[in-house]
């Protein structure tokens, strides 16, 4: 039975091919954030008062104009349908942000009573490329736009690096169909396949000019995603509408500190001025009060997402014996 996230991370293991299973849990380099990211919750203590009626607590609140039923929402995590046929989750009144290194084309949203759509992008070199997704997503009725700004360049993950990962070959990224952004061809040498389409795709020189081009070109509101440090306070100046204190999972920059511990410092940067949300080592309900008593508005998770996705393929053999055949030949345990 599983009852706590690391159960689900453990069947999920069992289930889904080796190089699927390590692309979703890498860290970048040695893995000291990846850790941290998780250790900086038990580092902070809940201090209960006591005697408040509890008896009906509603977690409901009000996010970038739209009410959420709590403030738990799903992390963008490119490539869900490695984990399940579908890549999403089966409950329509999940608060997601959609990615869209996604195998779903970005059109019309899937939002249902009480869901929420937010889109995560990334800017290209290609700036009509990264332009058309925004258009993209203000046509399908996606309500604000987290833009990633801790991906210059792709993390160095050693699994992903030894599994020579790549996108298994009946998937695609559908929000993209230029050749020249095409992801799953074999000319990757001994990188990891994404590490060289990211390299193509995604502009290195992005700086605060093109927040405030991206500001420029979308009346939706935008969220910075990776901020961790008093850059918070010139993201204000630029005019977001959000941070997202974040270390992607610490999947880009290892020996980052965890994001529970810059949360104060942000929050403070921010001074009220816009919402502050965090993501990262998010594992248990009293890992969100935590967030939320130091400060941010909400939080996101990840990997616990993908976990449960892989898990809650019914006939999970059979998809996973599939993608295990597809993934560069590394097979999991199913096989
Ligand atoms: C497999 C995987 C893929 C991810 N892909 C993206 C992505 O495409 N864009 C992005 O901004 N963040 C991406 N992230 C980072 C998540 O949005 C989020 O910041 C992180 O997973 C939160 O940490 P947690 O996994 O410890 O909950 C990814 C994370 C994982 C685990």
């Amino acid at each position: 039975m599983c009852v706590c996230v690391s159960d689900f991370e453990e069947r999920a293991r069992k289930v889904l091919p080796k190089a699927v299973y390590d692309y979703y849990r890498s860290g970048a380099d040695e893995q000291r954030t990846l850790h941290d990211n998780v250790e900086a919750f038990s580092r902070w203590c809940l201090v209960p008062r006591v005697l408040r009626d509890v008896s009906s607590v509603d977690m409901s609140l009000s996010v970038l104009g739209q009410k959420l039923s709590m403030p738990v929402c799903v992390a963008s995590t490119a490539m869900q349908r490695m984990a399940h046929p579908t890549g999403r989750w089966p409950q329509p009144e999940v608060q997601y942000l959609l990615g869209h290194l996604h195998h779903r084309r970005g059109g019309r949203g899937r939002r249902g009573p009480g869901g929420v759509l937010w889109m995560q992008l990334y800017i290209y070199k290609d700036r009509e490329l990264s332009l058309s997704l925004v258009r993209r997503a203000e046509q399908a009725g996606y309500q604000a736009i987290f833009l990633t700004v801790d991906t210059p360049y792709l993390g160095r993950r050693w699994d992903d690096v030894r599994n020579r990962f790549k996108l298994p070959s009946h998937l695609s990224m559908s929000n993209f169909s230029a050749p020249s952004l095409s992801f799953s061809e074999d000319s990757y040498g001994e990188d990891s396949g994404l590490s060289v389409y990211v390299s193509k795709a995604i502009d290195p020189s992005l700086s605060w000019e093109d927040v405030l081009w991206l500001k420029a070109h979308t009346q939706l509101p935008v969220i910075l995603k990776g901020i961790l440090t008093e850059d918070a306070r010139q993201a204000v100046d630029c005019g977001v509408d959000g941070i997202l204190v974040s270390n992607h999972g610490a999947r880009q920059l290892d020996g980052v500190p965890a994001t529970l511990d810059v949360l104060s410092e942000v929050v403070q940067a921010v001074a009220g001025r816009c919402d502050v949300y965090l993501d990262g080592g998010v594992r248990k309900g009293t890992d969100v009060l935590k967030a939320l008593a130091l400060g941010a508005k909400a939080v996101f998770i990840g990997r616990p997402v993908l976990w449960g996705l892989a898990c809650q393929v019914m006939n999970h053999t059979l998809h996973h014996q599939q993608m295990a055949c597809r993934v560069n030949g590394v097979r999991g345990e199913a096989c």
